[in-house]
Parts: C-alpha cells; sequence; structure tokens
C-alpha cells in the first residue's frame, strides 16, 4: 500500500519534483507499469526540462564601484597572478588588509578586477557574501555558500541530495571542468573559505578578508595581497571625483586635509565627500573645520589612526542629518541585515512608506548606507555597528523593544501571507494582529512569494535570532514555521532541520504545547530526509503524545510492514500518523487513480504527459506533511 498527498502525486504528475528512491518500487507496483517504464517517463520530464533551460551561466558579481579610483599597482599585481596561473596551474588569490582594516577597499578592488578579468571566464562568475566580520555574529556556513552556488549553477533543488557532504562533492564534480570566477568576500577564517576552493586548474578564486589568511598561502598555493590605505594622492583623487574639480581646485588645501583627516581610508573618504557633495555652495574650509571638530569631540584629533578618524567622519555627517533620517538611521543599526526594503523600514520606524524612500534616499545620498540592488538597502559593517552605537546612546530601551517588535511582526506577517501562496492546502496557524505602525507587505501570486522568500531568506533566518536575543519566542517560532514551505521546494533540509530546532525550542519555553507539537513534527520531517531516523523518531513521538494528549485525531496508517525493525519505514509511518492527523488530510487513494490516469494517458501517446507539462513551479518538496 502506498500513502502520500495529493499534492505531491500532482506535482510528479507535473513533472515538478521527482519521488525519491525508496518510493519508486511501490510506486510502480501501484501503478501496474514496470521499473523501467516509470524510470523513463521520470526522465523524459527531466529531459525536456534540461533541453528548454540550457547550460546555466551564472552571473553573481554585483556591480563594481562606479568611479573606482587608484589602485593601479594591485590590479596589475592581480592580473600578473592571473596570467602566471594560466598555464595551466590552479589559482587562488588572496586579497586581505594591513591589520584588518575595514573599509580599506578590499571588496571594491575585488569587484573592480572581476569585471576587468570576468571575460576570462567563460563559465561565469560565482559571488558570496560570507559575512566573516557581521556585527550580528553570524558568519555563513560554508555549506550555505556551496548550497547557493548550487542554486547559481542551475542545478534543480530536487537534484541537490540533502546531505552537506555530497552537496559538496557535488558543487566539485560541477567545477571540475569550469572555467569559473569565484569571489568570496568578507571571509572570516581558512576553515571558511577550505571547501569552496575549485580544485578546477581553469576557475580562480579571489577571496577578501580582514585577517591575512597566511594558512591558505602555505596550504593552498594562494597568493597573498596585503591592501593599504590610499596614497595621499588617490585620496586627494578620489575625493576630487566625488566633490567635483571646481570646488575642489578652488581649495586644494583644504583636501588635502580631508584626506588626512580621513587617513586615507576609502570608506571615510566617501562618508566625508558625499556629504561636501550633499552642499554644493559650503566652502571645503568649513567641512575641514566641522570634521576636526567632530575629531575633537571624540578626543581623536590628528591620531592618523584609521579606525579613529572613520568614526569621527561618522559622527559629523551622522550629526548633520535631519531628526528623522538620524532616527531611520540609527534604527536600520538595530535590523541584522544583511539588507532591508522600504517596507519593511517603514514598519521598523512605523513610518509611511513614502516617508521611508524619502529617508533611505537621504542616507543613501549620504553614503551611510548603499542600495546594494534596487529596493534593497545595506550598510558596511563599520557603520552598521555605529548606527548601533548610536541607537543605545540615543533612544530608550522601549524604543529598541517596540522597533524590534514591529520588524519582527513585519516579516512574520509577510512570511505568513507569502507561506499561504506557496502552500495553500496547509493548515494556517493562527497569529496576533500586527502591532500598530506596520506597513503590510502583502506578495500577490506564487512565483511574488517565492521570490520574497527567496530575497529575504538570510533576513528571516537573522529575525529568528534576533527574536531569540529579545525574548520574543512567539516570533521564534513562528517565523521558521513560515518558512517551510519555501526551504523545503528549495530542499533546503539541513537549514530547516536547523532553524526548527530554534523553533522548538522557544517553544518549549513559551510552554505551548500545539507550538511545540507543530515545531517538532516539521523538524521530525527534516531529520528524516537528512537520515537522523533516531532523532526524528523522538520528536515524532514527542507529537504524538502531545496530539493524544490534545485529543486531536489520529488516523492508524493502513500500513505499518517492517515499522518494528527499520528505523526509516517507521518514521515514515509516523510521519503518515502525525500527516493524516492534521485538519487538511487528503483522500488519497483518488490521488494515486490519478497519477495511474496520467501513466496510462501517457502510454497511449495523448499530449498530457510527463515530458510536455508545463511546469510553473518547480518543487523539491518531498513528504514533508
Ligand atoms: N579604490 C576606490 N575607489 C573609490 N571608492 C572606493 C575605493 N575603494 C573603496 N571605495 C569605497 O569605500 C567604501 C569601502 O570600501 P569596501 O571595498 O567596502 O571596503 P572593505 O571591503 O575593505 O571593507 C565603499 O563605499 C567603496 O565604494
Ligand atoms: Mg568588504
Amino acid at each position: 500500500m502506498l500513502e502520500v498527498e495529493r499534492s505531491t502525486v500532482v506535482r510528479w504528475e507535473r513533472g515538478e519534483t521527482e519521488p525519491l528512491p525508496w518510493i519508486r518500487p511501490k510506486l510502480a507496483k501501484a501503478l501496474g507499469v514496470s521499473a523501467g517504464r516509470l524510470e523513463e517517463l521520470l526522465s523524459s520530464a527531466s529531459t525536456a526540462e534540461s533541453d528548454d533551460a540550457g547550460p546555466t551561466v551564472p552571473r553573481q558579481l554585483p556591480a563594481a564601484v562606479a568611479d573606482f579610483t587608484g589602485r593601479a599597482a594591485e590590479l596589475a599585481a592581480l592580473t600578473r597572478i592571473l596570467d602566471d596561473a594560466s598555464a595551466g596551474t590552479p589559482g587562488t588569490v588572496v586579497i586581505s588588509a594591513i591589520g584588518g582594516t575595514a573599509g580599506v577597499g578590499k571588496t571594491a578592488l575585488a569587484l573592480r578586477w572581476a569585471h576587468q578579468v570576468a571575460h576570462r571566464f567563460g563559465d561565469g562568475q560565482l559571488y558570496v557574501n560570507l559575512r566573516g566580520f557581521d556585527p550580528s555574529g553570524a558568519p555563513a556556513k560554508p555549506e550555505e555558500a556551496i548550497r547557493g552556488f548550487l542554486d547559481a549553477l542551475g542545478v534543480p533543488a530536487e537534484r541537490i541530495p540533502p546531505m552537506p557532504d555530497a552537496q559538496a562533492a557535488q558543487y566539485r564534480s560541477l567545477l571540475a571542468d569550469k572555467r569559473m570566477l569565484i569571489v568570496l568576500d568578507n571571509a572570516r577564517d581558512e576553515q571558511q573559505v577550505r571547501p569552496l576552493l575549485s580544485a578546477s586548474p581553469g576557475s580562480l578564486v579571489i577571496v577578501t578578508s580582514r585577517k591575512q589568511l597566511a594558512g591558505l598561502a602555505a596550504d593552498d598555493r594562494a597568493r597573498l595581497l596585503s591592501l593599504d590605505v590610499l596614497s595621499h594622492a588617490e585620496a586627494v583623487q578620489l575625493l576630487t571625483g566625488r566633490v567635483g574639480q571646481a570646488r575642489t581646485a578652488a581649495e586644494p588645501g583644504a583636501v588635502t586635509e580631508i584626506a588626512t583627516l580621513c587617513a586615507c581610508l576609502p570608506l571615510a573618504l566617501t562618508v566625508a565627500a558625499a556629504r561636501a557633495a550633499s552642499r554644493p555652495g559650503f566652502p571645503l574650509s568649513a567641512v575641514v573645520a566641522e570634521l576636526r571638530d567632530s575629531a575633537g569631540r571624540l578626543e581623536i584629533l590628528d591620531s592618523g589612526d584609521a579606525s579613529a578618524s572613520v568614526r569621527a567622519v561618522f559622527s559629523w555627517s551622522y550629526r548633520q542629518l535631519g531628526d528623522q533620517a538620524a532616527r531611520m538611521f540609527r534604527l536600520c543599526g538595530l535590523h541584522p541585515g544583511p539588507d532591508i526594503t522600504a517596507p519593511a523600514a517603514a514598519s521598523l520606524a512605523a513610518t509611511s512608506e513614502p516617508e521611508t524612500r524619502r529617508l533611505l534616499r537621504d542616507l543613501t545620498r549620504d553614503c551611510l548606507i548603499t542600495e546594494h540592488s534596487p529596493g534593497r538597502y545595506a550598510f558596511h559593517d563599520l557603520l552598521r555597528a555605529y548606527a548601533a552605537d548610536q541607537a543605545h546612546d540615543c533612544d530608550g530601551e522601549p524604543d529598541h523593544a517596540a522597533a524590534v517588535g514591529r520588524v519582527l511582526d513585519h516579516y512574520l506577517h509577510a512570511g505568513h501571507a507569502a507561506a499561504g501562496l506557496l502552500d495553500p492546502t496547509r493548515a494556517p496557524i493562527t497569529l496576533a494582529p500586527p502591532g500598530p505602525g506596520i506597513v503590510p507587505e502583502r506578495s500577490v501570486s506564487y512565483q511574488h512569494a517565492m521570490a520574497w522568500f527567496a530575497a529575504e531568506r538570510h533576513v528571516l533566518l537573522a529575525m529568528v535570532a534576533l527574536a531569540v536575543r529579545s525574548g520574543s519566542d512567539s516570533h521564534a517560532w513562528q517565523i521558521p514555521w513560515t518558512m517551510m514551505p519555501f526551504l523545503a521546494r528549495q530542499g533546503q533540509y539541513q537549514e530547516l532541520a536547523a532553524i526548527q530546532g530554534t523553533a522548538l525550542a522557544a517553544a518549549i519555553r513559551l510552554d505551548d504545547m500545539s507550538a511545540q507539537a507543530e515545531s517538532g513534527r516539521l523538524l521530525a520531517s527534516s531529520l528524516t530526509i537528512i537520515g537522523d531516523h533516531g532523532q526524528a523518531l523522538s520528536h515524532y513521538a514527542n507529537c504524538l503524545k502531545i496530539y493524544r494528549q490534545r485529543g486531536d485525531r489520529l488516523v492508524r496508517p493502513r500500513s505499518t510492514e517492517g515499522s518494528a525493525s527499520w528505523p526509516n519505514a517507521r518514521a515514515a509511518t509516523l510521519t503518515r500518523w502525525v500527516t493524516a492527523s492534521r485538519p487538511f488530510a487528503f483522500s488519497r487513494p483518488s490521488a494515486t487513480r490519478r497519477w495511474r490516469q496520467t501513466c496510462s494517458t501517457t502510454q497511449a501517446g495523448a499530449t498530457v504527459n510527463l515530458a510536455t507539462t508545463s511546469r510553473p513551479e518547480r518543487s523539491a518538496s518531498r513528504h514533508l506533511p
């Protein structure tokens, strides 16, 4: 006897996903077709897909800085390294800053050069921000980066194995004969980078890090390039480019002094230049006076220390913001990132969306925040840390708690609505109504919801961590609940298991039995798929206990064969039990009939078959209830 969800059968019919290997023999038997015929149907569906799509050439490089200045020697050195490696030796280049200086221009240099040489890598470019020094303290795990690369390389989710080791092997074999340019930005250490290094002679990896990563040079033949601040002449050139030739030519002494006060650090120069450029009639000598004043207040005058200078420049620019823009800047510092949209910022600050867009434009103009892709705003790490410091100095704890509560509510309600579009058959959980000041963000279609989750995935994960930190345990289990259909469609079961573990812990702290059953069930399902059957069973057992205690309907499965001896089968059986107790359990025999009809229609040569059915919503969703 085979029991499956109707929605799963529909996806098989459409060719959106494939049955797991252990299901196939049972499926063939249930359908009365041979195993060979079943495989034929399934593979003709996937052939049609890959023929349509053609090979995927990823183009993940973010845009380079428009008015990039100087660095001629470094660019030439990088090109020499590449030329040397072109003979066929593997090339790994590490760009790292002296003394771990942030804001020195590592990312800008790496991207500038990557764009210059991208044409030499015909199989495309991969880029990941490894968030090694994110103030929120959540560096990307190598397996997360690999998973993102597999998606970028066009591997369908259902063809990506659930276990990280197998994914890493798949990544290596995919790159083995490719000429790929890979940028690993903001690496924390060698361990984070190593699994991502391509062994292919034709590919090149550029790593940026605040550390020297000497271990990569020793063990992985990486070439180190230490990046210092700009030369004084380059700093003046950067300021001239951004403030304008006429003003800088009129006050050359002031320009030189601004460069010195910024310690020639590109990030400080960029912020100072943006502020000066936004006040066209303002004499540059007055900018110097203000910058000196700012440094004086912080008692770091002429220290020549880049990190001290950058603080003085930030505080100078920040103090000139209007009240509302300054408040928006501070509150954005409470958002863990990696980036924020105008609707989310509007909820964070309880301001209208048009007003929020105006404030974000002001902050962007002053280079305090960057619109790194249309509608998505991000901080440089140093600016985020500065904004968070200002928030703690200026606003009271109740204001922070209210802002954090609003932004958590924002993502929870937006996620809940989007999840409903991804899986309309799922019994929704009941949320508390959103608090005042929240700007609703609603997905309008399946595609929109998928795009929303794809764009917000890292933000949502950061929100779960923020919910835990701020003691908002209802958000800490409900946000992961909303992410389930998306992550399941992506085949992201490791990530799903990790956040459902967090969710379950929150539900236990809340002493909320229904939340514990929901999170425990999703955790157990993910664990079953990634092969941790022992843990899965114990979580399923807990769920069953709770469902029984609560008097929820339990349906005895029709098949329990092998359940006593085989953990996988027992877990699967328990899945069916728990699934059957859910309010929207389907009539499975009719689903099986439908699948059989499809197969026989296909065999008869009709137009409806696995190979030609359109597949608007690809899915790797397996047997998650
Ligand atoms: N050579 C350069 N020319 C123009 N702007 C630069 C240059 N280097 C860095 N910047 C600007 O300085 C800021 C900090 O640079 P970034 O590359 O982000 O630093 P890092 O990666 O070392 O922390 C960014 O706004 C960047 O655009
Ligand atoms: Mg950087």
